[in-house]
């Protein structure tokens, strides 16, 4: 499955892969103030034609209005104002649908606080040009973590090991936010019935990916833990994670059993 740090599976037999057409990358944020600003920056510079949306929760700290700043000065910069903190996959979902709406042919997910390199931004982009979905990964080869605690890394090595192997999933990087995705893929994916509102989110949305026979590749990225602001990882995060991972699992098993039909 490996080739080169690039971890592939679905199969692309007989596959054309279409033109990406225009990239957005989406920032979800709830009190990103010291950070907001750098990201855009860094985004605009690294990928000029990308577009951008800053996906805010009414974020206390007033990131909103300062996203409403770049917005004004950049009209590649956009603004999604939400009503309150409703989590990062409520936030993903609603900028994935502003984004297919205003005609985007790539969404991209990207943490505020310079966790996900823009500087990594193109390899995600040629990657994809063969591929339905490419997932930014921090546990294949040259993929790393700067700055993690061992207990941090020990989280996300595990949750991402117990999801695949509940779910059955052959991704490293199950749990992973770096990601960029076809407008098709998100349409085939069924995002009305995504419930997952924390980080389990992204463990949904990928093995919603392979169970529809996706083509999804793994492409190594170096995970830069944030300098400013705090993360939002909380205990009811990581517990709505392996409640629902669980019971996809066992869920999953179940329907295997009866003789249900896996793949569809
Ligand atoms: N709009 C909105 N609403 N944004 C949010 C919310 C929310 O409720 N919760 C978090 N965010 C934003 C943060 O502001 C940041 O831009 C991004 O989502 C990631 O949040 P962090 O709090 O920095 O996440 P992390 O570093 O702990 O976790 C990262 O690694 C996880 C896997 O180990 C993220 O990349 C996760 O997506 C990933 O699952
Ligand atoms: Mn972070």
């Amino acid at each position: 499955m490996n080739d080169g740090g690039k971890a592939t599976l679905g199969d692309t037999r007989g596959r054309q892969f279409g033109p990406l057409g225009e990239v957005l990358v989406i920032i979800p944020t709830y009190n990103e103030a010291e950070n907001v600003q750098p990201i855009v920056g860094r985004v605009r510079a690294a990928v000029p034609e990308a577009h951008v949306l800053v996906a805010d929760d009414n974020s206390p700290d007033g990131t909103g209005k300062l996203a409403d700043e770049l917005a004004d000065a950049d009209d590649h910069v956009h603004v999604l104002h939400r009503k309150g903190k409703e989590g990062l996959g409520a936030a993903y979902l609603a900028g994935f649908r502003w984004g297919i709406d205003h005609g985007y042919g790539v969404l991209v997910e990207m943490d505020a606080d310079g966790s996900h390199q823009p500087e990594e931004l193109p390899r995600l982009l040629t990657a994809l040009k063969g591929a339905d979905l490419v997932l930014g990964s921090r546990w294949i080869p040259g993929g790393r973590v700067v700055n993690w605690p061992k207990s941090r890394e020990f989280l996300s090595r595990g949750g991402s090991t117990y999801s695949r192997l509940m779910l059955g999933v052959p991704i490293r990087d199950v749990t992973g936010g770096y990601r960029a995705f076809r407008k098709e893929t998100l349409e085939g994916l069924g995002m009305d019935e995504v419930a997952s509102a924390g980080y389990c989110f992204q463990v949904d949305l990928a093995w919603r990916a392979v169970k529809k026979g996706f083509h999804v590749v793994e492409v190594p990225i170096t995970f830069v833990e944030r300098e400013r602001g705090d993360s939002k990882m909380s205990r009811n995060i990581v517990v709505e994670a392996l409640w629902r991972v669980t019971t996809w699992g066992v869920g999953d098993r179940v329907t295997r059993l009866r003789g249900g039909a896996r793949h569809n």
